[in-house]
């Protein structure tokens, strides 16, 4: 049945005499006709003249003078407040039966999610409705390095209708709750189980499609969390550090747990994740080399440097986040500062024990740690099982001191780098490139000779300590 709309004008005499009579005559006519007549009994959104600025008073005013003549308007529905309140509209149940299932996790890591939920957004576009505080939802960018970032849902709750992977509509809310970043999965009553699937495809969905995989990422320490944000890496190869052949032979197989012979050791229902620690002096290239073999492997694994404050409060938390990475090399430089003799007792020490034990028992991560002082560890650190190798890394030999030199020298020197170096027994890499460049300085690229560079390396004036003298 349908009812023809009245004229939605009300008017009175422009003389300004009007009895309240007459007035509240014209208004209940006018009211009854144009918001509560003509509609059918039930639904709760009259149509709203337009009040333009004064909308919100304006409707207080004319439902006042409405329910005075007797003729309430329904009120009208305010916005959902929060995301079960929208549901509970949408999926007409009772907000309280509602199912959810929350899991708290790191700012990262729930960015993360945003983005494995941005992938099912864009999967079943046509059909999702989005719901976000105050009406808008809140996106974010997702830093994936190289400059480039993608926006993700940073506080919305996503339905998905019934479709394909679940028979029941479902959402999914990324949220701060009480401050700790979320994801919650939402269903209707009776959706606990489902809810719990939601979230765990969820992360496959992430683990599948990981943006950080393959990458190099740092591992710092922000605001009580291990954030994991990729960073530029410069890329160093073999030729330029100069270490004995064991060592390579030691570092390949080191990597090959994870590569080239991952396939036979899971076969054979042993582990894959290892650790190497190298030890030596600084200066030696310790470090150079991490960054050597982090080159080597970014791409099928995701590098991850973790920072120093990371080492020593968050390392277990740090082994959580990297969960779902993929295989992963995780390098751990100067370990020294948490696991030396004197920190015996420290809960960061026990920590980082703890953490190391834990890579153990699952696959595919690389632990690859350096040490300055290997006498100064605690010997628990050494125990076999901890690191499966321990390398020394020394100072180069003669030949190692002369390839050294040549490679920090300008390209064709008239300097016998052989001579040089033969005064520089104990000298470690760093020393060397000290040596070369103090004498580029003294003398010009193009001023070298044999003699100048011995004089500067056995003048000792490369050396960075004080000029002793008697000056007191
Ligand atoms: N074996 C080496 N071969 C080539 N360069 C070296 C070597 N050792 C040290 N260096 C030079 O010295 C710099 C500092 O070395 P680094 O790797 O930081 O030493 P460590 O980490 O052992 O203290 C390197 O960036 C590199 O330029
Ligand atoms: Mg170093």
């Amino acid at each position: 049945m349908s009812h023809p709309r009245p004229e939605r004008s009300l008017t009175l005499p422009d003389d300004g005499t009007v009895s309240p009579a007459d007035l509240a005559e014209t208004l209940s006519t006018t009211l009854s006709a144009d918001l509560t007549d003509g509609l059918p009994s039930g639904l709760h959104d009259p149509v709203w003249p337009d009040f333009g600025d004064n909308d919100e008073a304006a409707r207080r005013a004319v439902a006042a003078v409405a329910a005075m003549l007797g003729r309430p308007i329904p009120e009208r529905p305010r916005d959902p407040r929060s995301s079960s309140e929208w549901l509970s509209r949408q999926w007409d149940v009772e907000e309280s039966a509602l199912v959810n299932v929350s899991r708290d996790m790191s700012r990262t890591l729930q960015r993360l999610h945003g983005y494995a939920l941005q992938r099912w957004v864009e999967r079943h576009q046509d059909d999702v409705a989005v719901f976000g505080p105050g009406g808008a939802p809140q996106r974010a960018a997702l830093d994936l390095g190289n400059g480039t970032s993608v926006s993700v849902p940073a506080v919305a709750t996503v339905l998905f209708p019934a479709r394909s992977a679940y028979k029941t509509p479902v959402a999914v809310e990324v949220a701060y709750r009480y401050g700790t970043p979320t994801v919650t999965a939402f269903t209707p009553p009776g959706g606990l189980a489902l809810a719990e699937r939601v979230l765990a495809d969820l992360t496959r969905t992430l683990e599948d499609e990981h943006p950080y995989r393959g990458g190099v990422l740092s591992a710092r320490a922000s605001t009580g969390a291990v954030e994991l944000t990729p960073v530029k890496h410069t890329v160093q190869v073999r030729d330029d550090v100069v270490l004995p052949a064991e060592l390579w032979r030691e570092v390949d197989l080191f990597c090959s747990s994870v590569t080239t012979r991952r396939d036979a050791l899971r076969a054979l229902g042993h582990t894959t994740s290892r650790g190497l620690l190298l030890a030596g002096k600084p200066g030696v290239g310790k470090t150079k080399l991490t960054r050597v073999i982090a080159t080597e492997l970014a791409g099928p694994l995701t590098v991850v440097l973790v920072t120093a404050e990371v080492l020593r409060t968050w390392m277990t938390e740090l082994y959580e986040e990297i969960r779902g990475l993929g295989p992963c090399l995780v390098v751990l430089e100067e370990i020294d500062s948490v696991a030396s003799k004197g920190s015996r007792g420290d809960t960061s020490f026990a920590e980082f024990l703890d953490a190391l034990d834990g890579t153990r028992s699952s696959d595919d991560v690389l632990t690859l740690a350096t040490t300055n002082d290997p006498e100064a560890l605690d010997p628990a650190v050494k125990r076999p099982g901890r690191f499966d190798t321990i390398i020394e890394v020394p100072p180069p030999d003669l030949a190692g001191r002369t390839e050294i030199l040549r490679l920090f020298l300008p390209p064709r020197s008239p300097v016998d780098v052989g001579l040089v170096a033969s005064y520089l027994d104990g000298a470690t890499g760093a020393d060397l490139r000290e040596v070369a460049r103090r004498s580029i300085l003294e003398h010009g690229p193009d001023g070298l000779s044999t003699a100048r560079v011995t004089d500067v390396a056995t003048s000792g004036r490369w050396k960075p300590a004080p000029v002793a003298g008697n000056y007191l």
